[in-house]
């Protein structure tokens, strides 16, 4: 699933910074018709739904309608778990639509002596069981991917990936920093494979549809969805401050953990870790992972206008560090990894350099300069960046650094 397979445009990737194409990078503070917007009330009227508009339409697609939660259920919950350190709950939300149910279940961890607390919400691969090696956490019955590392046969998560990866998730650490940690296995949300007729999409079909229409959401739109309805749940919780929730994801879920917030301003901070082609990098670099190549790949991600743009990236009326400015004036991380050049690192840096004169807007900083820092020396600021060594993945050092910019900026 993750390997390559070699398609003529593949073997055309770029990875040389020398052949990147010389581009104007799209305004974000120029109207579409070619105003200029000097203000933060200018940007919020005028500017910054027209950008939303054009990402919703041409890039991720827009959901048909709102589904709100249907009903709650705390399948699971303990005051001591993570021998002692944690209080654990297991929420099942359940939506209803055209005669169809959807569940999917959040894992939440908080750290016991703090009365409401500020949480990092953020989606797994392989199911909500692999982030821990604790015993209680339910393993899903979605579909899934099959793989041999995780021993996925016959698309059925099992007890035998239990904690295989912890590795990516610092639970500890996030926990002794006075955060909660809620996670989701997308796939109960829409199975990661290119068929509309399972998954969220299928509930909210008009009769006779059996797919999204061409400016109708993809999966990554779907899996930004199933964060906004966590959220809306957190509202409910007596144990999380709502008004502190931090989206992340990494890869193809930080490329949703940018859409989420984009579309739902409660999130109070966004991370994108090496999300890459997509998410957070400049599609116009054609630096690595291309838009050709991704909607080949993954034609299910994006909404189907996306295709438009596919060798075309001139026509792109924007590119993605207007998505990144569609955050400001909240709190936003790019992470990129030095051995992940598929995502091009550069292009991340960059995108956030160009976001951040909107965060001026609102008299905030961010990547002031344009000149890459070397890795593992991050910037932090309202926007904050850093490269580390390594290859694409998320580490240690990545919530280290995610933990002290939530520290300064968030909390
Ligand atoms: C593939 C894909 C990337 C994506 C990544 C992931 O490599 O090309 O766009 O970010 O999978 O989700 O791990």
């Amino acid at each position: 699933f993750f390997i390559l397979s070699m398609s003529p445009l593949l073997s055309q990737t770029n990875y040389d910074e020398s052949k990147v194409p010389s581009f104007e990078v799209p305004d974000p503070l120029t109207t579409f018709k070619g105003k200029k917007i000097k203000s933060v009330k200018k940007w919020e009227k005028a500017r910054r739904p027209e950008l939303l508009h054009f990402f919703e339409n041409n890039v991720y697609g827009k959901i048909p309608k709102t589904l709100k939660i249907d009903s709650y259920n705390i399948l699971e919950q303990d005051d001591n778990a993570l021998n002692g350190k944690a209080k654990r709950k297991q929420v099942e939300l359940t939506f209803k639509n055209n005669g169809k149910t959807l569940s999917y279940t959040i894992l939440l961890y908080l750290p016991k002596n703090i009365a409401k607390a500020a949480v990092f919400l953020g989606y797994n691969f392989y199911g909500n069981h692999t982030i821990t090696e604790d015993k209680a956490v339910l393993i899903s019955s979605a579909w899934a991917n099959n793989n041999e590392s995780f021993q996925i046969e016959n698309n059925t998560l099992t007890e035998e990936s239990r904690g295989k990866r912890t590795n990516r998730w610092a639970v500890e650490k996030i926990l002794e920093a006075g955060y909660g940690l809620a996670t989701i296995y997308y796939g109960e949300v829409d199975p990661d494979k290119n068929d509309f007729s399972d998954g969220i999409h299928s509930l909210l079909y008009q009769q006779d549809q059996s797919r999204p229409k061409l400016d109708e959401w993809g999966s990554i739109a779907a899996w930004s969805w199933g964060m906004v309805r966590a959220l809306d749940y957190f509202e409910k919780d007596p144990d999380v401050d709502a008004s502190k929730v931090i989206s992340f994801g990494h890869s193809r879920l930080g490329k949703t953990s940018l859409w989420a917030a984009a579309t739902d301003k409660r999130f109070a901070g966004v991370i994108s870790n090496n999300s890459g082609c997509g998410g957070a990098t400049m599609s116009k670099r054609k630096f690595g992972e291309t838009l050709a190549v991704i909607n080949d790949r993954f034609p299910h991600w994006f909404c189907d206008n996306f295709n438009e743009y596919n060798e075309n990236e001139e026509a792109l009326p924007v590119d993605q560090h207007q998505l990144l400015a569609l955050i400001a004036p909240r709190p936003l991380y790019v992470a990129s990894a030095e051995e992940d050049q598929w995502a091009d690192p550069r292009g991340e840096f960059l995108s956030a350099h160009y976001a951040t004169q909107v965060y001026h807007l609102y008299d905030m900083e961010g990547i002031e300069t344009m000149e890459m820092p070397k890795v593992n020396e991050p910037i932090h600021n309202t926007v904050s960046y850093h490269i580390r060594t390594g290859k694409h993945d998320v580490t240690d050092y990545d919530w280290e650094n995610y933990i002290r910019w939530a520290n300064a900026f968030v909390k």
